[in-house]
């Protein structure tokens, strides 16, 4: 796992940005991977400001977000498809008709995480996949437990999952208790993945992800087993790390290597 610690949330955020830029400069009709959540709401600023200012395009990009609630539909004001059309789709050039989120509001959402999962694969599989991390430790919405060789299925989230979305809702009681998400083994398979962490709130959550044990009680250290998985922090995601010495001497200032 390559560990970037950056000073600031928002010289994280610039390093995300940079990676996601240039791999769509380099390859246009890459496939990416989106992720929701406050922490890429800054991140999907500085996308949006590189289209409308530095020519960056989307136009030939295919995306797969992780998640959706089950319950909501794409117009609910909630919903992970409105998160993305506010956050992203609308502020750059992406072609709708190549943007997927699962369906929250599928008859069938069994069916439906299927289908899912036959999109991804007909449209040659995940370039890069830019994931956040929970407090728990959820990578999607795949709760601690979740299966290191799960698919895209239907979850069910979390009390403290459940709490730290209430924010989103008039009520815990109304903030859904079911999603569909991509598997841990989904996740897996993408090319790249791109882990993104800002805030003490999630340090002791990126500790276990990048130092404890491989384990299904922590989701996120299923990264432990991708051969190209970058996570990117700032100082105060990395309090926990017993090894961030290393780190910085291997990617000084977050930099890809130490002879850059
Ligand atoms: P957050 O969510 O960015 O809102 O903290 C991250 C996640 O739960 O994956």
């Amino acid at each position: 796992m390559k560990t970037l610690i950056l000073p600031t949330p928002e010289s994280a955020i610039k390093r995300a940005a940079d990676i996601i830029d240039h791999t769509v400069r380099a390859t246009p009709d890459t496939v990416l991977g989106l992720a929701t959540g406050g922490t890429m709401l800054p991140l999907y600023d500085e996308l949006a400001q590189r289209h409308r200012e530095d020519g960056l395009s989307f136009a030939a990009t295919t995306s797969f977000n992780l998640d959706e609630y089950i319950g909501l539909a794409p117009d609910h004001p909630c919903s992970y498809h409105r998160y993305m059309a506010e956050a992203f789709f609308e502020r750059v050039d992406i072609d709708p008709t190549r943007t997927h989120l699962p369906r929250g509001d599928a008859a069938d959402p069994h069916v439906a995480s299927n289908a899912y999962e036959t999109l991804i694969e007909e449209a040659g599989g995940i370039d890069l996949q830019l994931l956040g991390i929970g407090q728990n430790g959820h990578i999607g919405f795949n709760e601690p437990t979740a299966s290191i060789g799960s698919r895209t299925r239907i979850k069910t989230l979390t009390a403290s999952t459940r709490q730290a979305n209430q924010r989103y809702f008039a009520s815990f009681e109304e903030t859904p208790r079911y999603a569909i998400t991509m598997g841990v083994a989904t996740i897996l398979e993408s090319r790249k993945c791109l882990l993104l962490a800002t805030g003490e709130a999630k340090a002791d959550a990126v500790a276990r992800m990048i130092e404890g044990p491989l384990s299904a009680a922590c989701p996120a250290s299923a990264l432990q087993l991708h051969a190209r998985a970058t996570v990117i922090l700032d100082q105060a995601a990395a309090t926990g790390l017993k090894f961030s010495e290393y780190y910085e001497t291997v990617h000084p200032q977050g930099r890809d290597r130490v002879f850059d």
